[in-house]
This record gives structure tokens, C-alpha cells and sequence, in this order.
């Protein structure tokens, strides 16, 4: 990627360090580093200074981090990670006891304790620094999660073939994980395949339920591509639906298109849940306990939370999924889930080419 995506991202960033007195953040969120210096391997933090930004990683990624991280510092670790900050953080003439040094919330207890150890000045937490500013998204981010999105519906389609009675959860999942593979991307998370009253459960654990002749099929999966997720849910039947399954399923589309019809930028995000919630509660069909969507881009779940409690407004650039359900135990679970660009006017569906049922022509 082009360095000055970075160097735009880094003046984001420190103008937020600036306006809490800090003169360098830890980075030890996966997703920040990438969003960061834009490497892509694992367990490696960034250190970002006024100046300067560091990627701290080890010998396995040495030729890669030269490669992706053109703008940054690398440092080649040989002990534990905490020790590596440390000891950078004591060579810098501009990180001192008195001058703020602050780490991600997200890290775990036992680097920030060996962090402390090491490291005689007070450090603070902060939490979201980063998450804020990635919540809006670039454009090129925004044409990797519509190809995202584009290869998902792709690859749905592609897996109709295998829709057939006796084929299990397990095993249809890995047919669509293949066609994902086929199209040169991976899965952004595991994919959920739920057949019959298993999709009660919104996060049903894929098994080897063996798919009836007269059944039901919930579909949960996500696309990554060049680091960015895209995440679709489909329901659809194989062999005749009842006329309660119809009905259910009409009032969950009918209450995710009224939560879409409210996306926009301005807009309060608890009036987006609570246009989908509305719907369902006026059917007098059972709430869903989850939020109505998330963020989505490098992490498939991010900011912004799209839920009752939150106190935000939507923002042009977000990404969002929007998707209501409606969960009965031992008998239906359906949920419906798109993903959405937020614009200044109104939204664009990203997954508009999503079939809603892979077996129809
Ligand atoms: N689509 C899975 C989830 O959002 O948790
Ligand atoms: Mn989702």
C-alpha cells in the first residue's frame, strides 16, 4: 500500500496522542498493527512516536516486515515482547517518565505487568484510539470489502450444488470454505451452517447434522479479503418451507429493511436497532438478544457497535452489517445479515449480489 495512506492514519493518530498529552502509544492489537505499518503477521507490536514508528516482530518475519513495512523502523526481537518495548522505549529521547507513555487496553495482563516490570515510568491505558479512526473507512478499504462481499456471494452460489438431503453442516461448511479458498480469499471467522431448529442457537457450533428432505439452512460466513472482512447470513429451505417458517422469515426481512432504510450519516445508531426491534416486537415474534450489526473492516467485528445502548451517531465512511433475528428454540432461528456503506446521503448495499437463496435460479 501506498506509504502516504500511512502517513495520513499516523497524523490521525497523533493528533489524537497530542490531544491527550501522550508522547507514544503501544500498539499490541493485531488489527492496529496492521492498520498502522500495514504488516500482516502475528505477534508483533508498533510503537508510535511524534517522530517515528517502530514494528516490533521476530526472525520469522524479517523478510516480510522489510517488504510491507516500508515506513516504519523494524526491530528484530529475541526475548519476550514486553522486554523489546522496554528497552526501546528507555533508548528514545523523547518517552521519559514525565512525558505520557500509554498502551492499548486490549493487552494482556501478563505483557502489561512484565511491561511495568521492565519499564520504570507510570504507563497509561487507553482504549479505541486507533478503532476510532479505522471506523472510517478509505476508499481503498471500501472496494476491499465490496470484493469481499462480491467473492462471498460468489462462492455461495458455487456451493448450490451440494445443497442436497445427507449432506452434513460440517461438510457443507467446508464446500464453502473451498469455494472461498477457490476465489483466492480466506474465511474472515468460522463458517456457521445451522439446518433446522440448530439455527435457534445464533452461534450454533457446525456439527454433523445431516441435512432432511424438507429442511431448513442458515448460512453464516465471511469473506477476507486483502485483510478486509465482509459477513452474510442467509436462511432458505430445501423441499417445501411451512407456512410458519414463511412468515417468520418475511418479518425478519421486513425489519432488516426498515433498520437499512435508517442508515445515513447523522443518524442515531439506536434508532437504527430499534427500527429492526420494531418490526419483530409488532409481529409478536421474540426479540433477539444480539445487537442489530457491527462494523466491519481489518477485525469483523468493530467499531461502531450497532446496538439499544449505543450513544452514537453514524459517521459517512462506516461500514456496518445490519442483522435482525428471530430465534425459537427447537423450532426456528432465522437472521438475515448485508453489509452497508454509510454515506453522507443515505447507504449503499456492498452485498447486494448475495443470492437470499442459492438454490433459486
Ligand atoms: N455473523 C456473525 C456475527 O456477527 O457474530
Ligand atoms: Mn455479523
Amino acid at each position: 500500500m501506498r506509504t502516504a495512506i500511512y502517513k495520513n492514519r499516523l497524523k490521525l493518530i497523533r493528533r489524537q496522542l497530542s490531544k491527550n498529552k501522550l508522547s507514544c502509544l503501544i500498539v499490541t492489537k493485531s488489527a492496529n498493527v496492521t492498520y498502522t505499518t500495514g504488516f500482516t503477521g502475528d505477534d508483533s507490536w508498533a510503537v508510535i512516536t511524534h517522530r517515528n514508528i517502530y514494528l516490533l516482530t521476530d526472525s520469522r518475519y524479517t523478510e516480510q516486515a522489510e517488504r510491507q513495512c516500508l515506513h516504519c523502523r523494524i526491530i528484530i526481537r529475541t526475548g519476550p515482547m514486553a522486554e523489546a518495548a522496554a528497552g526501546l522505549l528507555k533508548k528514545l529521547k523523547s518517552v521519559s517518565v514525565y512525558s505520557g507513555v500509554a498502551i492499548e487496553k486490549c493487552t494482556s495482563l501478563a505483557a502489561f505487568e512484565l511491561l511495568k516490570k521492565k519499564l520504570k515510568f507510570r504507563i497509561r491505558t487507553v482504549a479505541n484510539v486507533i478503532e476510532e479512526i479505522r471506523s472510517i473507512k478509505e476508499q481503498s478499504e471500501i472496494a476491499a470489502i465490496r470484493t469481499a462481499a462480491r467473492i462471498a456471494a460468489q462462492a455461495l452460489k458455487q456451493t448450490a450444488q451440494y445443497i442436497k438431503p445427507g449432506v452434513t453442516e460440517n461438510e457443507l461448511a467446508g464446500m464453502l470454505d473451498f469455494q472461498i479458498r477457490k476465489l483466492a480469499a480466506t474465511n474472515s471467522f468460522d463458517t456457521i451452517v445451522a439446518f433446522g431448529p440448530n439455527a435457534s442457537q445464533p452461534h450454533h457450533r457446525t456439527g454433523t447434522r445431516k441435512l432432511k428432505k424438507d429442511d431448513t439452512v442458515l448460512v453464516d460466513f465471511g469473506v477476507k479479503y486483502k485483510n478486509y472482512c465482509c459477513d452474510l447470513t442467509r436462511c432458505f429451505t430445501v423441499g417445501r418451507p411451512t407456512h410458519f417458517y414463511k412468515k417468520v422469515y418475511d418479518v425478519v426481512r421486513e425489519a432488516q429493511a426498515a433498520a437499512i432504510k435508517t442508515v445515513r450519516a447523522g443518524a442515531e445508531i439506536r434508532e437504527v436497532d430499534s427500527a429492526a426491534r420494531d418490526v419483530i416486537k409488532k409481529h409478536n415474534l421474540p426479540v433477539y438478544g444480539h445487537g442489530t450489526g457491527h462494523g466491519l473492516g481489518l477485525e469483523v467485528h468493530e467499531l461502531p457497535v450497532v446496538s439499544a445502548g449505543s450513544k452514537d451517531r453514524l459517521k459517512a465512511g462506516q461500514i456496518i452489517t445490519i442483522e435482525p433475528g428471530v430465534y425459537i428454540p427447537g423450532r426456528v432461528g432465522i437472521r438475515i445479515e448485508d453489509d452497508i456503506l454509510v454515506t453522507k446521503t443515505g447507504r449503499k448495499l456492498l452485498s447486494r449480489n448475495c443470492p437470499h437463496s442459492p438454490l433459486s435460479p
